[in-house]
């Protein structure tokens, strides 16, 4: 059973400067909780009790987020305001957290690559906290633990049908679709204009990964933006036919873009009113 969660959290967030200058884009919340909230509380409601985050030098408030703070723990006791705390209490009580930084930011599967010191020789998870998900049921990676445990040796990816004039923003898959909503990817593209698109079926930042990932990411050269991109690591598995793509049940809010914010907020936000009444 999978117990680690990577979380690839070194990026610079520029869409969302100047806000993100000294605040980590993770670190930006919908309504009162940060980004990178959501994706830990996802990981652990599916299993997981290690968090593993790939930071940079810039990124220490998401440590200081999951660690304690006794002056204003001090200044609550007592209160009706000790709740506000208490859900995150309980996270920092019951998860072990581990940070390795990325002193260059070259991609996504660099950043991987630079987490393989936390995860080591067995399969794992990995959010990207910047898309959250939620879902009536089970979390978009409790949903996918459950394909991992029936194809343990397999990398799962979850996907979402995107417009096609998206396509050059994300990873594209193309595959046969071997279970209802689970596809054997035969072919994956890092962001392709849409005339080259394989297909409309996009990689969300849900990830379960098999150890042997780390190898190749190491012989994966750079690619679009020069960047070492975990779609071209995966395509070298995909060919050997040990990747699949999940089309997820839920929702998902692209937090890493201005309009995806704003509507993650909105909808968390009339969420929690709707809980008040
Ligand atoms: P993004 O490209 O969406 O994030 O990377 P970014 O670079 O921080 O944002 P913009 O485009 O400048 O606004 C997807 C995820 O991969 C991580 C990011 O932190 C984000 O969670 N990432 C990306 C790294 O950790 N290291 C990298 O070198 C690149």
């Amino acid at each position: 059973m999978i117990k680690k969660c990577l979380f690839p959290a070194a990026g610079y967030g520029t869409r969302f400067l100047p806000a993100t200058k000294s605040i980590p884009k993770e670190m930006l919340p919908l309504v009162t909780k940060p980004l990178i909230q959501y994706g830990v509380e996802e990981a652990i409601n599916a299993g997981c009790d290690t968090i593993a985050m790939v930071v940079s030098k810039y990124k220490k408030s998401i440590e200081d987020h999951f660690d304690n703070n006794t002056d204003i723990q001090s200044s609550i006791n007592g209160t009706s305001k000790e709740n506000l705390l208490n859900p995150l209490n309980n996270i920092i009580e019951n998860t072990t957290f581990s940070y390795t930084r990325q002193l260059e930011m070259k991609g996504l599967g660099h950043a991987i690559l630079t987490g393989q010191t936390l995860i080591g020789d067995e399969s794992f998870a990995v959010i990207l906290a910047d898309d959250v998900c939620h879902s009536q049921n089970d979390s978009v990676l409790s949903q996918m633990m459950s394909i991992h445990e029936k194809y343990p040796q397999h990398c799962i990816v979850a996907i979402e049908e995107i417009p096609l004039k998206n396509t050059n923003k994300y990873g594209v898959i193309s595959g046969e679709e071997i279970e209802n909503n689970l596809f054997r990817v035969d072919n994956m593209i890092e962001k392709p204009e849409p005339k080259d698109a394989p297909s409309n079926l996009a990689i969300i930042g849900r990830y379960i990964l098999t150890p042997d990932i780390f190898e190749v990411i190491k012989n994966t050269s750079p690619s679009k933006g020069g960047e070492i991109q975990i779609t071209d690591a995966l395509l070298t598995l995909a060919k050997k036919g040990k990747v699949l793509a999940y089309k997820f049940d839920g929702k998902r809010f692209d937090c890493g873009s201005i309009d995806g914010f704003i509507e993650a907020t909105n909808y968390f936000y009339e969420r929690e009113a709707r809980d008040e009444i």
